[in-house]
């Protein structure tokens, strides 16, 4: 069919052309906004789960929802070895110039924005300050203050950062929702300071919730900087579609066009898809792509089934498999061998049992797990195991030549 008609979706953070099986998800946001607007103590929300299921398209929308709502927000996407301080406050100056214009008092914006300036340019103890040429200016058109979020140290400066945006956002009866994406790749201490800024916003009831996206293992990176995280956040796990709302997902965008599916069609796409959204993405186009009529039918997918996988092998699946290094292909491999068939390619193996597969200590595998999880390749599951973060990996990684030697 008309290709240019597809409306299949399939990118990272792509906006899909109906967003499936989140009602859940977007009803609870729905009540944090309205409790926060009333002064109730809230949560910040952390969505978590594997590669492709969705995070960054439905934190997109959280954060539409609270724009709807005349919120101030801001994102940040996390990236390692990339300190929170300067993403962060470009995001906050984004939240705080969409409520200031409903401010009655400019002065008390441009308080708030020389505090910012401070916070922004501040570089944290123990770094060597900036060379004059490759000082960063954050584009604040005051002069910055002094004294106050301008320690150095992040969790004292992001608290006092935090409590005065609140404070704008209550003068003008709103708040303010900071996204970020990618969580788990914050360092340790911007974590530790992001939940002691959540911990003091909420017993303040100040009007600042962080919404965070990350992998599966974002709660314990969480609970590992602070104790008390578990308590400080509301995890809600984003997961595949089940059948009704993968089945959704493919329909709805196709009866726009006037194109059915007929229900055969939609088993083979379930199974091939395993309700992942990426993967529906990815087969629903192909499938357009080479049906050359409405109803689609099953023979239609398998006729378009290896073009999907072809283009997950490169753009989804190879992309990431590229950037590991040769000893961290092994360990994958090994992992992949490991982890069983089909429906539970994706289940977690102990590093035990992988060290002895590749007849090595487990210690000196250490270098390579850890790089991996650097890398969002794998993630650490229960005591002493490891699981892919990206889903159906065990599955590709199996049809792959092994290199020689
Ligand atoms: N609820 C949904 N219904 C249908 N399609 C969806 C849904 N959520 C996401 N998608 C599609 O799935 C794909 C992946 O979405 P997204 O990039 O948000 O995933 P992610 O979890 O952020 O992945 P990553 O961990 O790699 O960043 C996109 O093509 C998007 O259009
Ligand atoms: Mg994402």
């Amino acid at each position: 069919m008309d290709p240019v008609r597809n409306p299949y979706a399939p990118g990272a953070g792509q906006r899909p052309p109906e967003l499936a099986g989140r009602d859940r998800e977007l009803g609870i946001f729905d009540v944090v906004l309205e409790r926060i607007a009333r002064g109730r103590p809230e949560r910040s929300v952390i969505l978590t789960g594997l590669r492709g299921v969705g995070k960054t398209v439905l934190l997109n929308t959280l954060r539409s929802q609270a724009i709807s709502r005349l919120w101030g927000t801001g994102k940040v996407e996390a990236r390692p070895d990339q300190p929170l301080r300067r993403p962060l406050s470009a995001a906050l100056h984004m939240a705080v110039r969409e409520i200031a214009p409903h401010h009655r008092a400019p002065d008390r914006i441009d308080d708030f924005l020389s505090v910012l300036k401070a916070f922004a340019i501040r570089s944290e103890i123990g770094e060597p300050p900036a060379k004059m040429r490759d000082r960063w200016q954050p584009g604040i058109d005051v002069a910055a203050s002094s004294g106050r979020a301008d320690s150095g140290d992040i969790e004292i400066d992001l608290v006092e950062l935090l409590s005065d945006a609140a404070s704008i956002a209550t003068d003008v009866g709103t708040g303010i929702a900071l996204f970020i994406d990618e969580m788990q790749d914050l360092s340790p201490r911007d974590v530790s300071a992001l939940c002691a800024a959540c911990h003091e916003l909420s017993q303040t009831g100040a009007p600042l919730i962080v919404v965070g996206a990350g992998l599966p293992h974002l709660p314990a990176v969480l609970s590992a900087a602070k104790s008390y995280s578990e308590r400080l956040f509301r995890y809600l796990r984003i997961d595949r579609l089940d059948r009704l709302s993968a089945d959704q997902a493919l329909c709805a965008p196709a009866a726009r066009e006037h194109v059915d599916f007929e229900p055969k069609a939609l088993d083979v796409l379930y199974d091939a898809s395993g309700g992942y959204p990426y993967f529906v993405q990815a087969y629903g186009k192909a499938t357009w792509d080479h049906a050359p009529q409405t109803p689609i039918t099953a023979d239609d997918v398998r006729v378009a089934a290896p073009d999907a996988e072809a283009e997950l092998a490169v753009g989804f699946f190879g992309s990431r498999f590229e950037r590991a290094t040769p000893a961290e292909r092994d360990y994958m491999r090994a992992m992949a061998a490991l982890a069983g068939t089909d429906s539970e390619s994706d289940a977690a193996v102990p590093t035990a049992e992988i060290a002895r597969s590749l007849v090595r200590k487990p210690a000196s595998l250490s270098p390579a797990r850890d790089a991996l999880i650097k890398k969002g390749l794998i993630y650490c599951g229960e005591r002493g195991t490891v699981a892919f973060t990206v889903p159906h990996f065990a599955r590709y990684l199996r049809t792959q030549p092994t290199p020689e030697g």
